[in-house]
């Protein structure tokens, strides 16, 4: 603790444990981009004529070398492999489920929260709410939480919420929230099927994604203990406007359409439903943003940054996580301090820094520290702080 912070209040809240749905087929750099060049050799052989007449530009083949240097991602896990690496679809294939089957989206949250509640032996009953944090929902209403919820067979309420992929630090901190107001538990989850709204055919882009699910039980710190604690000693939530992450897909499309919309979208009406980004720009500005809010949260709580044993980050991508830990500790973070899951995992939107606290926390002692921080589209950030707990 620094000199001049004030003592801390005895932390309120703690997180007991978490889960981890990962999807069963995984599609490397390689096959992605296979399908990904032949898909564009398909289509200079079709817009021959056009291109030689100088009024279509050919597609660029993409490179699985181009990709992990760019990136560090060296595959994914995705819910169909099929129908992403079939070039004349390159969209995953989810059946429609009727509205008496479980929710795809639901599923594998569902498979996520199990695997909290049996790590923290924590029965439907003893659970109070449920927050579904993510960057997609898979509809409007009823909410994705109350349908999980109801799967669970948890009895009280729940709710969607979403800022991309700093949502689940948004989660946590909206549980410890509802925690103070009286929750005994709630359950955080984090099912992001980034495939369905990635476009494989945008040769900047359809690399990144990957699909999961994840999951977070949070306590109030005088429940009787299961086992495993970490008591949450801060949260700090940042948000700022900026278009360079985009998703237009919304509720208000199907009256667009109708009203024939702009010239870009009747020229291109499914990439403009599906995610964009402006991928250098994001990594100029995200960079520093999360990095000042990790140093201030820090120093706001009183945790000195050499005492940090471990940054569980967002991972988008292997040189903006190694620029944020660099900006936060003043030199080059090891593997061991900030552990990399997306080189199997790639981005996971907001599951994606849960997913690195789920595998990467057995080697703590009882009050070693570590922050947990999400970051994307918004631009949102998120950072917490918990302690190993007795
Ligand atoms: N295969 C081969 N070459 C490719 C390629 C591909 N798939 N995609 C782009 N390139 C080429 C470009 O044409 C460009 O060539 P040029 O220099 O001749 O013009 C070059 O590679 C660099 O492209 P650029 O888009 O500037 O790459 P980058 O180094 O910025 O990496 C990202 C791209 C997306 C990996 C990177 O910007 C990123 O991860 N940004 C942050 C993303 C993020 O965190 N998003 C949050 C989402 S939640």
């Amino acid at each position: 603790m620094t000199e001049t912070a004030a003592p801390l209040p005895a932390p309120d809240v703690r997180i007991i444990s978490t889960g981890l749905f990962t999807p069963p087929h995984s599609i490397t750099n390689e096959e992605l981009v296979e399908a990904f060049n032949a898909y564009v050799e398909r289509f200079n052989e079709e817009h021959a004529g056009a291109i030689a007449a100088g009024e279509t530009a050919p597609l660029q083949p993409s490179s699985a070398a181009f990709i992990e240097k760019a990136s560090g991602i060296k595959a994914r896990y995705v819910l169909d492999k099929d129908g992403i690496l079939d070039a004349g679809r390159m969209a995953p294939r989810l059946a429609p489920r009727g509205n008496d089957e479980l929710s795809v989206l639901a599923e594998i949250a569902v498979a996520a929260a199990r695997d909290a509640m049996r790590a923290g032996d924590i029965g439907p009953q003893d659970i109070d709410g449920v927050i579904c944090a993510a960057s997609n929902m898979q509809r409007g209403y009823p909410a994705m939480a109350v349908e999980i919820q109801d799967a669970l067979g948890v009895d009280g309420f729940g709710f969607d919420m979403n800022v991309a992929c700093a949502s689940a630090a948004f989660g946590i901190e909206t549980g410890l929230g509802l925690i103070r107001a009286g929750a005994r538990r709630i359950l955080m989850v984090n099912p992001e099927i980034c495939t369905a709204h990635l476009n494989f055919r945008d040769r900047d882009s359809h690399f990144i994604f990957g699909d999961v699910a994840t999951a977070v039980i949070l306590e109030r710190a005088d429940e009787p203990s299961h086992g495993e604690a970490w008591d949450i000693l801060g949260t700090r939530l940042k948000t700022r406007f900026s278009n360079n992450i985009r998703n237009n897909f919304g509720f208000l499309n199907h009256c667009e359409r109708a009203d024939g919309g702009d010239a870009d979208r009747q020229a291109d009406p499914f990439t403009d439903k599906l995610f964009k980004q402006e991928g250098r720009k994001v990594f100029k500005d995200v960079v520093p943003m999360v990095g000042e809010l990790i140093a201030g949260h820090l120093a706001d709580v009183g945790v000195d940054v050499g005492d940090v044993k471990r940054f569980w980050l967002h991972q988008a991508n292997l040189s903006m996580n190694e620029f944020i830990a660099r900006k936060v500790l003043g030199r080059d973070a090891t593997r061991e301090e900030a552990p990399v899951v997306l080189d199997a995992y790639a981005n996971t939107s907001s599951a994606g820094s849960i997913i690195a606290f789920h595998k990467h926390r057995d080697d703590f002692a009882v009050g070693e520290v570590g922050v947990i921080s999400g970051f994307g589209a918004g631009y949102s950030a998120g950072s917490v702080i918990v302690r190993k707990a007795a």
